[in-house]
């Protein structure tokens, strides 16, 4: 069902919509009232009838039988990282159906990570991939070809097959990178019976667009919301494909901390309880990062050691 199905949408408002980032059924589905009435300019009303429908449309927000989520949930994949170390403090691997986040200033890692999943992923299960391909939202224009090119080599993988594997989109703005996570539905859709299915969603970065669009006090309740909405489709683009999600975020130095480290990642709580799995990244001697697992629901906090190296990310 398209948009324009809805009852009570007019030929304009799907339009309004799909520029505020609300372009999907299921991003309708759990908007706010207040929200549609802002962005499409509609009567409250006519904004909760929209709501209903696309609720009823997408399907979601209802109840699911125990033995359903069981049989999901043993369908989860395992995606490794390169380093054994850094596996071992995930529970071996990158979990699918999750959001994975990597926070951490500049240069710790992060992007480099993500490269190397998109690479990893192509491999088959016994190797620690998923036989899969991958989507990059590229936000920072930070992807790199040629990185590719020498963690494809590092992995004895053919480096332009690799290559034909990874489906890269550059994200203007936020709204475009809201927009991306559709798209990236439609195109692991497209996927879904060819040998490479989409098993991976990089989003690198997942905050900063909203971080520089958003600014001064008035609109952080507005970004937060942004953000939240932005980070359950990408959960359910996991969900739906069985895909890996990562994601990475920036830091700020917090000027009022007096004890412990004072660096922050952006977005806070939001991106925190969206996502499963978080690594604050850190920068050690040489090629050496460190990783700490922070917040996980089922495994303790703790620190590894991995490197980056020219041929990817390694112990
Ligand atoms: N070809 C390479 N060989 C070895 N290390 C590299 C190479 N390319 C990048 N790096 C390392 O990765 C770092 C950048 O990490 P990156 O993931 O881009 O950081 P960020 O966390 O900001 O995304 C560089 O500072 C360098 O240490
Ligand atoms: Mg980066």
């Amino acid at each position: 069902m398209d948009l324009e199905e809805l009852p009570g949408v007019g030929p304009a408002i799907p339009e309004k919509l799909r520029e505020a980032g609300l372009n999907s059924l299921e991003a309708i589905a759990v908007a706010s009232p207040a929200e549609l009435v802002a962005t499409a300019e509609i009567g409250e009303a006519t904004a909760a009838k929209i709501i209903n429908s696309a609720r009823e449309a997408a399907d979601i927000g209802g109840f699911e039988t125990g033995d359903k989520i069981l049989e999901r949930r043993k369908e989860v994949g395992k995606l490794t990282t390169g380093s054994k170390s850094l596996d071992d403090l995930l529970g071996y691997g990158i979990e699918t159906q999750a959001i994975a986040e990597s926070y951490g200033e500049f240069g710790s890692g992060k992007t480099q990570i993500a490269h190397q999943l998109a690479v990893n992923v192509q491999l088959p299960p016994e190797k620690g991939g998923l036989n899969g391909s991958a989507i990059v939202i590229d936000t920072e224009n930070t992807f790199r070809p040629d990185r590719i090119k020498d963690m494809a080599e590092g992995a004895e993988l053919d480096y332009e097959e690799v290559l034909k594997n990874i489906h890269v989109a550059r994200a203007y703005n936020s709204n475009h990178q809201m927009l991306l996570v559709g798209k990236a539905g439609e195109l692991a859709e497209e996927l879904k019976n060819t040998e490479k299915t989409v098993r991976l969603m990089i989003i690198d970065s997942a905050t900063a667009h909203f971080r520089s669009e958003y600014v001064g006090r008035g609109t952080l309740a507005d970004r937060q919301q942004k953000i939240n909405r932005h980070l359950h489709e990408a959960l359910r683009f996991g969900d739906l494909n069985n895909a890996v999600v990562m994601i990475t975020n920036q830091v700020m130095v917090r000027p009022d901390t007096f004890y412990g480290d004072p660096t922050r990642p952006i977005g806070g709580h939001i991106v925190g309880h969206t996502a499963t799995f978080r690594l604050y990244l850190r920068k050690s001697k040489g090629e050496k990062r460190i990783a700490r697992l922070v917040d996980s629901p089922n495994l303790p906090e703790a620190e590894a050691v991995f490197s980056v190296s020219l041929i990817g990310i390694r112990d």
